[in-house]
């Protein structure tokens, strides 16, 4: 028998794990994948490296959305609305975010806060909520799947030897987790968690270790195509993690 058509977008899969979340969705015929970015020509390029992949079976359309800009998200909710032609958006894949850390000492914490923000943490819930209405038109059971990570973990980052400590990242990433359970608690037909993809060689990390994204984005994908775990819930490879 064949499956249900699931309509899955990603954001920030031009490069990096989306990209690689991307190109797993894309081998499954019965994926409607939207694949996004802010930049028309990079989203483009990724669209074209996927289909001329062996075996790439999913129905494949772009978005170009810069979720730190209204406008933008708003004009891709209209676009991938009339892609879809009228169906459901079935999962949100919350993927696109920033680490600025590097740019503390050029342009002041509180620049960096800002921006880091605007996209990890107030991007990511306005893009989430814009994507609401077509979310809950899905008859499979709705998701959203945001990409946080460990470090926004505040039970486990306040651990003695915790040794990453970036503050604007890690705090950005624990406000999503909070994010994550206001949108799940306020949406209970939306299943709602959050996940970390682990240490992947990309170029948040200026390539500096870690698995490769292929391997960690295989997290993004699992969560994508099923309903799993509880919402809201928070989890990595290995399981749950703490708030
Ligand atoms: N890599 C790791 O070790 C690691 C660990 C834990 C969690 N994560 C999380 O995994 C996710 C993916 O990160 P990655 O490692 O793949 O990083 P990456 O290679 O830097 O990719 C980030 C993606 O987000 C996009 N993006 C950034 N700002 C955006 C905006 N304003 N609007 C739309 N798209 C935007 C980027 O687009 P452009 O190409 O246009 O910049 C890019 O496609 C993030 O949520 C990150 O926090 C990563």
């Amino acid at each position: 028998m064949s499956q249900p058509k699931l309509s899955i977008l990603v954001t920030g899969s031009n490069q990096g794990l989306g990209f690689e979340a991307a190109r797993h969705l894309s081998k499954l015929s019965h994926v409607h994948l939207f694949v996004c970015g802010r930049d028309a020509n990079r989203v483009q390029e990724a669209i074209e490296k996927l289909r001329k992949e062996e075996g790439c079976e999913a129905e494949i359309d772009s978005v170009v959305m810069d979720i730190a800009d209204d406008t933008s998200i708003h004009a891709a909710v209209v676009d991938v609305d009339k892609k879809l032609g009228g169906a459901a958006l079935d999962v949100l894949v919350n993927n696109a975010a920033v680490a600025l850390e590097n740019s503390i000492e050029r342009d002041g914490l509180r620049t960096v806060f800002e921006n880091t923000f605007a996209v990890n943490a107030f991007g990511t819930a306005i893009t989430a909520e814009a994507f609401l209405p077509l979310l809950k038109r899905s008859t499979v059971g709705p998701r959203i799947v945001n990409v946080g990570s460990g470090g926004g973990s505040c039970t486990n980052s306040s651990k003695a030897g915790y040794t990453v400590n970036l503050m604007v990242y890690k705090s950005s990433k624990s406000a999503l987790n909070s994010i994550t359970i206001s949108l799940a608690l306020a949406n209970p037909e939306v299943h709602v968690v959050v996940l970390c993809p682990g240490r992947n060689v990309t170029r948040m990390n200026t390539y500096g270790g870690g698995v490769d994204p292929s391997e960690g984005s295989k997290i993004i994908v699992d969560y994508a195509l099923e309903q799993k775990g509880t919402s809201p819930g928070f989890y990595n490879a290995q399981g749950e993690l703490p708030w």
